[in-house]
């Protein structure tokens, strides 16, 4: 299959319209059975619950282009059973898990030519997503909804790719005790654009956000979950229960011990121990793994050994091993490749 023309390693971290997305509708009570469609349109009424309430979640994956020119999925079925819970939680119904994967990989293969091929540093990043479509004005759940999923190919999520970035601890927060952390809430990232807005003008490139309750413990950024090494070589993450459940952290958890022999913690995170971290980095789809040279604590700096101009040591071989699995590389574990 011929693949499209664009320079495939100058991408960013942008939207370009690929050829067909999926879309299902929503009414009485279940969902049609959902086509490819070539319109990248949306058409709801002005009174839609997304518009009002904000009712609307959505996840991210990526698809991949492997050495042998297959094109595969990192562990959709995660995202699928994550953007279950999503649903319920925002009295959204939920999309068949099956379903959603099948929506998926359809979408991957019908925008085939747009997966960027091996060895290009760019993916075919996957945007399911589910609204509220119907008018609500009295503050309630829709009765109708779209589940959609789009593609875009891209690049690195921050500047610079893989070089570390500085980050600031934000005065804001993006979750609440007992609210929505834990979800992929479109709410959620409203509630961070004034905080990344600030972060920018400041000159950072993201925020380390707290707990909500007491400011004290580590949650994570804005669209990436934390990771760090500790001196004496342990992967540790921070558990919380108001922060997104990375799929690519608890996949790092297993790479971290099984692959690379590392102690793993996953525990709460005191924003005093930081300081004493050999290396930090953050992860997610978008993210890969980035990694943070250092942190700004309203004008007090934090300076990982590893320095800024390259990833530490243990989150090289993290990346590595992780990027290798997930291009077909490296042997992955069980279930953990979906191929198209
Ligand atoms: N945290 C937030 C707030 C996110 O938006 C994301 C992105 O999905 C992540 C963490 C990383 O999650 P995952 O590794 O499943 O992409
Ligand atoms: C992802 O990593 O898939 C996300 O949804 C994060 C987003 C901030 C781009």
């Amino acid at each position: 299959m011929e693949k499209k023309n664009i320079d495939w390693s100058s991408l960013g971290f942008g939207y370009i319209k690929t050829d067909k997305r999926f879309v299902a509708n929503y009414k009485d009570g279940a969902w049609d059975n959902g086509t490819l469609t070539e319109d990248d349109k949306v058409v709801i009424n002005e009174c839609a619950g997304v518009l009002q309430y904000a009712q609307t979640c959505f996840e991210g994956l990526k698809a991949y282009t492997t050495e042998d020119g297959h094109i595969v999925m990192f562990r959709p079925d995660l995202n699928a059973a994550r953007m279950k819970d999503s649903c319920e939680r925002l009295e959204m119904p939920v999309y068949p898990e099956d379903k959603w994967v099948e929506a998926v990989a359809k979408t991957v293969e019908a925008n085939a030519a747009w997966v960027p091929p091996f060895g290009s540093g760019a993916t075919l990043y996957v945007r399911p997503y589910m609204f509220g479509s119907n008018p609500v004005i009295g503050v309630k759940p829709a009765d109708e909804y779209q589940f959609r999923v789009l593609t875009t190919p891209v690049g690195p999520y921050f500047k610079g790719g893989a070089k570390p970035i500085t980050i600031k601890v934000s005065d804001f927060d993006r979750a609440a005790p007992h609210g929505t952390g834990h979800i992929k809430a479109g709410l959620n990232y409203a509630m961070s654009l004034h905080a990344i807005m600030t972060a920018h003008e400041e000159g950072f490139a993201e925020n380390m956000y707290l707990d909500p309750a007491t400011r004290t413990k580590v949650e994570e950024t804005g669209g990436a979950n934390f990771i760090f090494i500790t001196k004496d070589g342990k992967f540790v993450t921070p558990k919380s229960n108001s922060i997104l459940p990375s799929i690519t952290r608890r996949s790092l958890m297993v790479v971290a011990k099984e692959y690379l022999g590392l102690e793993v913690e996953e525990r709460e995170v005191l924003f005093d121990e930081v300081k004493d971290f050999a290396e930090c980095g953050l992860c997610g789809t978008a993210a890969v793994i980035s990694p943070v040279g250092k942190i700004n604590d309203h004008g007090k700096e934090i300076c990982f050994p590893s320095g800024m101009e390259k990833m530490g040591p243990t989150i090289q071989k993290l990346y590595d091993t992780l990027t290798g699995i997930q291009m077909g590389k490296i042997e992955a574990p069980k279930g953990w490749i979906y191929t198209i």
